[in-house]
């Protein structure tokens, strides 16, 4: 791909920048922030590390500089506040929305054929309103939060199991929040199903660890996450730019799929050079379903929010 952009160069940012450019997936990585200096000074750090790690993507930096970006493939936009502790994500709305809708409409201005992934929180709302900020096609606008919860999971039940965290596949769905639904019965280690490895408590206490792996994370440093989310947003780029049709739970627009209408929430698809190429619908049992509309319920809650701000 030609040119990938990173709006917001905080921690989130950076590190997406980062693992794009280690991976190689553009000839320019651009990371774009408000702040003078940032962008330029983080990405020309990077840059510097491409001798020594062996890549040739560009990282170049730059200061609300839209025009730089023009003719992205994937606009990743992470900017926004984010979480401190005792704060959930659902509390950034208030400045985040109106971060989102600007940084979305000065973007696809220069880019209107890009796909965008939002990182930026509350994640489900937020892909929401770039969607409406960009008037692009739902398959082109995404959020990511089902890579990084699901590794969560992974790396719980990797640890718990001592087992490689390769081994593990698994499926979350629902918001990015703590209503999410890690789901233990499409959950296997080698194609074993997890259940007849691990007794039911310790997989109930991974199950609830996994929700609240992101509060775990802003108690511990006072902010929120980086490495996993970075990692998360820089494999569902690579899934696009290399077409390789990946099966990931994402946030994405529903229009009847799972029974829900016109609401952003995590759920499998298939991800190519096309963006979502399909929507996955499982097979859910009661409690599975339950548990998928209570954290519907939880996004609408916040989706109100952002209709009574009345941005779009
Ligand atoms: C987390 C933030 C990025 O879950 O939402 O760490």
């Amino acid at each position: 791909m030609n040119k990938i952009t990173v709006i917001g160069a905080g921690n989130v940012g950076a590190t997406t920048a980062n693992v794009l450019a280690h991976k190689n997936l553009a000839k320019e990585i651009i990371l774009v922030d408000i702040k003078e200096g940032v962008a330029e000074g983080k990405a020309l750090d990077m840059w510097q590390t491409a001798p020594v790690n062996s890549y040739n993507s560009k990282v170049i930096g730059v200061t609300n500089d839209y025009e730089r970006t023009a003719g992205s493939g994937i606009i990743v936009i992470t900017s926004g506040l984010p979480r401190k502790p005792g704060m959930s994500r659902d509390d950034l709305i208030a400045v985040n929305a109106g971060i989102v809708k600007e940084v979305t409409e000065k973007a696809v201005k220069y880019s209107p054929d890009a796909i965008i992934i939002v990182v930026s929180n509350p994640l489900d709302v937020m892909t929401y309103a770039a969607l409406k900020a960009s008037g692009f096609p739902k398959h082109r606008v995404f959020g990511m939060a089902g890579i990084l919860d699901t590794a969560r999971y992974r790396a719980f039940l990797a640890e718990a199991l001592n087992v490689s965290p390769l081994d593990i596949q698994a499926l979350l769905m629902g918001g990015h929040g703590d209503t999410m639904v890690p789901l233990p019965r499409y959950t296997t280690v080698g194609g074993i199903p997890v259940t007849q490895l691990i007794d039911a408590e310790k997989l109930k206490a991974i199950v609830e660890r996994t929700k609240q792996g992101g509060g775990e994370l802003v108690k511990l440093m006072g902010t929120s996450a980086w490495y996993a989310p970075g990692a998360a947003a820089a494999q569902m780029c690579e899934a696009i730019v290399d077409d390789q049709k990946r099966v990931f739970p994402v946030c994405a627009y529903l229009d009847g799929q799972y029974g829900l209408n016109d609401l952003y929430i995590g759920v499998p698809v298939i991800l190519g050079q096309g963006g979502i190429e399909r929507i996955i619908e499982i097979e859910m049992n009661a409690e599975e379903r339950k548990d998928l509309d209570s954290s519907a319920d939880a996004v609408r809650v916040v989706m109100k929010v952002l209709d009574d701000m009345k941005l779009f």
